[in-house]
Order: C-alpha cells, then structure tokens, then sequence
C-alpha cells in the first residue's frame, strides 16, 4: 500500500464552525496570540487562558466533522495514511481517522503546569467534566491546565511527524497558511520526486523550490477532486 501523509491546519476545520487564526475574521484579531497561546502569556494570566481554552472546547463537543475530514479519513481504504494536525480539536478522529499525530496538542486533555508532557499526567475530559479551573490539580500536584503547545513551548511530536513525512509516496497539505514553525518545515522533510498536493481556497507560499500541485478550492471540494485524482492514478 503507498503511503500518504496529510499536513492539516485550521482551514479543514471552517466547514464545521471554526475560525482560522490569521486572516479577515481569524481568532488572532479578536485575542492577543500572546495572550492566549504563549506560555508566558500563561504564567501571566492562568485563569484567562484556562477560560479561553474552556470555551473552545464547549464549542468543539457541540460541533462534527465535515466532509473534508471525512474524505481523508475514506482514503484509509486505499492508502497507508497518517493525518499530521495543527489543530487541536478531534475532529478528524470523529471522522474516522486512525492515525492521528497532534503537532500542538489536544484540546480534549489537560496535563499538568510544570511537566506538560509527563503522560502520567495527562487527562481526558468527558462532555460530562469540560471546564477546568484554577485550583484543580494534575496529578504532580501542580495547576491543571491545557495539553497545548503553545507559542516559546517544544513541539514533541515533530520527530514522529517528520518521520512520516519521509516516507510519504504522496503528500497533501490542507488549510493551513504554513506560517508557524516546525510544523510548517514538514514539507521540507518530503522526499523528492513525492507529489505533493496543497488544498486551499486562497494562496498559500510553499517553501521556495517545492514544487506543489494546488487545487485552490475549500477542504471538501478539494477533498472530492483530489480523491477522484488519487484512485484514477491507482
Ligand atoms: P491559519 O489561520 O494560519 O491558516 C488557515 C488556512 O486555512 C489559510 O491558508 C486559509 O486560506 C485556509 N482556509 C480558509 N478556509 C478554508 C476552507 N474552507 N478549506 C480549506 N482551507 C481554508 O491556520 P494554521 O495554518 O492552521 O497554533 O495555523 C497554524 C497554527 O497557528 C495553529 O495551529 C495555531 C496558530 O497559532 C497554536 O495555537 C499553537
């Protein structure tokens, strides 16, 4: 079975209500990134950023995933796929994606203050217990707060993330602006001669050199056409 690797961003996520981060109406223009997604702006302010992340996860469990995420999820059928993720939410297991690497954590987690990647300290909330709040503790006894990467803070998971993209036979990048690094690197790590497909509605800039065939279109009209080109070459 060939290999294909996804590289998704925040635009796979807009057919299911989400926001983008840049951009005319992105969630940057409405909070301070240094704020709410930077670990000083954590140590700062806990109980705003905690508030922030509580709110984003009510908004996840009330939406589903779409037809996008669903179509990546359908090419499992046909290829050996790993999914490499910016976002946070789940969106693309609830679709049906099995193999799912999370570049800047789990929206659905929370994880302790002073050892944020200790797995003994990584909880999953339920529908039944999304709220967190100052005072609650992880396991080490330290603040419980988000399991997300943020801005000043390692990315743990690129090594397996680049280690995917090495042995990517066909390579998809969808929504996502390519603007915040490693993530954004990825592509650098995709062998030569490995096509290399960009999903987008509006241009994105790809490293220089990279050759990409883009299909300037939205996650799931995307998503259609590129599945349609997928099987025709199998
Ligand atoms: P961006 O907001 O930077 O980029 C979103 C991309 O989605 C843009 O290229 C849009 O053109 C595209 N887009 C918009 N609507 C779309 C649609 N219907 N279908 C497909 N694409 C669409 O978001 P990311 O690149 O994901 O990190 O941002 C990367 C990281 O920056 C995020 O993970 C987040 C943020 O700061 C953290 O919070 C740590």
């Amino acid at each position: 079975m060939k290999k294909i690797v996804f590289l998704t961003g925040a635009g796979i996520s807009v057919e299911s209500g989400f926001s983008t981060f840049r951009g005319a109406n992105g969630l940057w223009e409405e909070y301070k990134v240094e704020d709410v997604a930077s670990i000083e702006g954590y140590w700062r302010n806990p109980s705003l950023v905690i508030n922030f992340y509580n709110k984003l996860r009510k908004q996840l469990v009330e939406s589903s995933p779409n037809e996008g995420h669903r179509l990546v999820a359908s090419l499992e059928e046909h290829f050996d796929t790993t999914v490499v993720t910016q976002n946070v939410d789940d969106l693309h297991e609830r679709a049906g994606s099995s193999n799912v690497i999370h570049l800047h954590g789990e929206l659905m987690k929370v994880t302790s203050s002073s050892n944020p990647n200790d797995p003994r300290c990584i909880q999953t909330l339920t529908p039944e217990r999304l709220d967190i709040h100052i005072g609650d503790k992880a396991k080490d006894g330290s603040q419980l707060r988000p399991f997300i990467v943020w801005f000043g803070e390692a990315v743990p998971m690129m090594e397996e993330a680049a280690k995917a993209a090495m042995q990517a036979d066909i390579f998809v990048v969808i929504g996502t602006s390519l603007n915040v690094y490693p993530a954004a690197g990825l592509i650098s790590y995709v062998p030569q001669g490995t096509k290399i497909y960009l999903i987008d509605p509006n241009p994105v800039r790809v490293p220089y050199g990279i050759d990409v065939h883009t299909i300037q279109k939205g996650a799931s009209e995307g998503m259609k056409e590129l599945k349609e080109i997928l099987l025709a070459q199998k």
